[in-house]
């Protein structure tokens, strides 16, 4: 499978999510979650999902609803992330913000919808109970005190302080590397894989995650609102604590270089095929996007 084929069947089966008549109550809620859930965004939580099911000899298939999952969790956190109390922006996958089109009542329900949707479209799906038991379970791992939403509230209470790099690196590898590792996890989950190739794909996952977040930082400052489809600079403008401040953009890109090859080493020896895994790190280590 290309990254290509992953992003097409994970669109196409978000794009199946939460249909609803015009004439039903939720519908406008229902709108509101399709609007940042199809707005683009690059899939890579779902593709980690599906290859890491693929190499550990599952049924893709069925890996599917998981894959959608870890997205609809993930455009949660985006939505809330974008609030007005949070990095208040305007602009997210090229389009406004949720708030800004729906209101903030709207948008903060959205996001809270798709995180209880996430959960259940993995507990509906057609896997093994065990299975869909343990992909919920890595996933509420990542979200919660001590993953994604710990990881805002610290990002939160550094804004304006001077944090250390082993601060910065506890915030970002909750509030990013946790998801990005969720999805190795679940992928390696809802083919039934073994704790080796769990642990493994953990490893994989937290040093992408770790590189994804330093890269995140970068364009921040280096690319362009039109080809990144967020806005620039809302990281100095809300006196964050990013790589780009604290390393500058050379140490950052050695780091990026760094954790990019220790992800793919971490993955020697647990799996057969590692070809997909190993170019997805590295087409993530120079991304502009
Ligand atoms: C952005 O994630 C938020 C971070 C964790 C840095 P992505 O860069 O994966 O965003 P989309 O899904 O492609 O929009
Ligand atoms: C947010 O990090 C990570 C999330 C949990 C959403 P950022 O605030 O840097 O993400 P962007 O740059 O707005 O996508
Ligand atoms: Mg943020
Ligand atoms: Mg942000
Ligand atoms: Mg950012």
């Amino acid at each position: 499978m290309t990254a290509k084929e992953y992003k097409e069947i994970v669109d196409r089966a978000l794009d199946a999510s939460f249909l609803c008549p015009k004439d039903y109550p939720v519908h406008g809620l229902a709108d509101a979650m399709r609007y940042s859930l199809l707005a683009g965004g690059k899939r890579i939580r779902p593709t980690l999902v599906l290859e890491f099911c693929r190499i550990c000899g599952g049924d893709i298939e069925l890996a599917v609803p998981v894959a959608c999952a870890i997205e609809m969790l993930h455009t949660y956190s985006l939505i809330h992330d974008d609030l007005p109390c949070m990095d208040d922006d305007a602009l997210r996958r090229g389009r406004p913000t949720n708030h800004v089109v729906y209101g903030e009542c709207t948008a903060t329900l959205a996001g809270d919808a798709l995180q209880a949707e996430a959960f259940g479209t993995i507990l509906r799906s057609e896997l093994p109970a065990e299975r869909r038991a343990r992909c919920a379970m890595h996933l509420a791992n990542a979200v919660g005190l001590d993953g994604m939403c710990g990881g805002q509230y610290l990002d939160m209470l550094g804004e304006g302080k001077r944090l250390s790099a082993k601060e910065l690196d506890e915030i970002n590898s909750r509030k990013t590397g946790a998801l990005l590792t969720a999805a190795c996890l679940m992928g390696v989950a809802s083919a039934g894989g073994t704790e080796a190739q769990e642990e493994a794909a953990a490893h994989y996952g937290a040093a992408l995650g770790m590189a994804f977040q330093i890269r995140d930082d970068m364009l921040d400052v280096l690319s362009t609102e039109s080809e990144l489809g967020k806005p620039i600079g809302s990281d100095q403008e809300e006196s964050k604590n990013t790589y780009m401040a604290l390393y500058g953009e050379k140490k950052c890109e050695e780091l990026v270089l760094k954790l990019t090859a220790a992800a793919k080493a971490a993955l020697s020896g647990q799996f057969s095929d590692t070809a997909f895994l190993d170019a997805l790190a590295d087409s993530l280590a120079s991304r502009n996007s």
